[in-house]
């Protein structure tokens, strides 16, 4: 289940400022991926992009056989049913309570009767940990709460394909951890397409099965999890190990003048690849892949350390 999301060529400019250009990569149906990159590479833009929000001058979209790049109005009302949605806010109506505001697609999307409203909200605060809470104006909640709001409302029309803008800003780490695990039990549960933009290298590196990395107004890599924690690739491997030594610099590239200056300093090792975050709810996700499985499977020995507690970090053959 899930759908897939086939992105091909695509580039967006504002004016004469390009966001990013000849991005393509494949988002998988129902494995969960999170795209990276610091603050203002596009990485909100790039999501709009995917709902149609925002129109690219080149390049596709490919969902279904649909193409939301160019597609009609009408195709897009279409498509955008499979769609759900957190925005980085949380987007709640202020005046309204979180019944309320999970309602609200329902009322307007469908001709469900306020029975069957009930019931589906309630599932729906059910699965993000919200039950009790109906009656509560947004104002009245913690961020953590009201990021959970969001989720329960973006999931109350069943969507394919799960679009999540930071879902770790504002929030403490404990918080953090908690959200994660959250999307990891959904995923295991409803079997969308999650798409988690962040700039959070800690949630990056245990909770998703790929990651994608936007720098420099291109995608720098996409790809399985570990194939990332693993890369030599300078920009990958600093940004994902949050590291001073590389290419990327305090404001944006470094000049060739400081990046000669490093030419000296070696890469310090890369860190242990962590265990991938599992459900806690002990039902299995269709996509868990093995811990190590990737690397296996493309002969790459990973770093010293990894996947702690299973036999998977050791060499192939040893
Ligand atoms: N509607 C818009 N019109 C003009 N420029 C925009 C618009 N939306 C975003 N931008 C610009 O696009 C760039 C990327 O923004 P954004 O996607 O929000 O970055 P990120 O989410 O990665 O922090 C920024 O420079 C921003 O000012
Ligand atoms: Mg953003």
């Amino acid at each position: 289940m899930g759908v897939e999301i086939k992105i091909d060529g695509l580039s967006k400019s504002f004016g004469k400022q390009l966001i990013w250009g000849d991005v393509s990569l494949t988002i998988p149906s129902g494995e969960v991926s999170v795209m990276l990159g610091p603050s203002g590479t596009g990485k909100s833009v790039f999501l709009k992009a995917l709902i149609g929000l925002i129109k690219p001058e080149k390049g596709s979209i490919l969902i279904e056989g649909t193409d939301i790049a160019s597609c009609s109005e009408k195709d897009l009302y279409e498509i955008r049913k499979l769609f759900g949605v957190l925005f980085q806010d949380g987007a709640m109506f202020g005046s309204m309570n979180l019944f309320d505001n999970v309602a609200f697609p329902l009322r307007e999307h469908t001709k469900k009767n306020e029975s069957e409203i009930r019931n589906i909200v309630m599932e729906k605060m059910d699965l993000v940990g919200l039950l009790g809470a109906e009656d509560k104006l947004p104002g009245e909640i913690s961020g953590g709460m009201r990021k959970r709001a969001g989720l329960a409302r973006a999931l109350v029309l069943d969507p394919e394909i799960l679009l999540i803008d930071e879902p770790d800003s504002g929030l403490d780490p404990v918080r953090t951890s908690f959200i994660n695990q959250l999307f990891i039990d959904l995923n295991a549960q409803i079997d969308a397409t999650f798409l988690i933009v962040t700039h959070d290298i800690n949630s990056t590196r245990t909770v998703p099965d790929n990651i994608g990395l936007l720098y420099h107004k291109h995608l720098a890599m996409f790809g399985p999890r570990e194939m990332l924690l693993s890369s030599e690739e300078p920009v990958v491997r600093q940004f994902l190990n949050a590291q001073t030594v590389g290419p990327i610099g305090m404001s944006e590239e470094k000049d060739a003048d400081e990046l000669a200056a490093e030419g000296e300093i070696e890469m310090p090792p890369l860190p242990p690849i962590p265990m991938q975050l599992e459900p806690s709810s002990g039902i299995q996700r269709h996509r868990q892949r093995e811990p190590g499985e990737w690397c296996r499977l493309n002969g790459i020995t990973p770093p010293p350390g990894s996947f702690e507690g299973t036999n998977a970090g050791l060499a192939p053959g040893s």
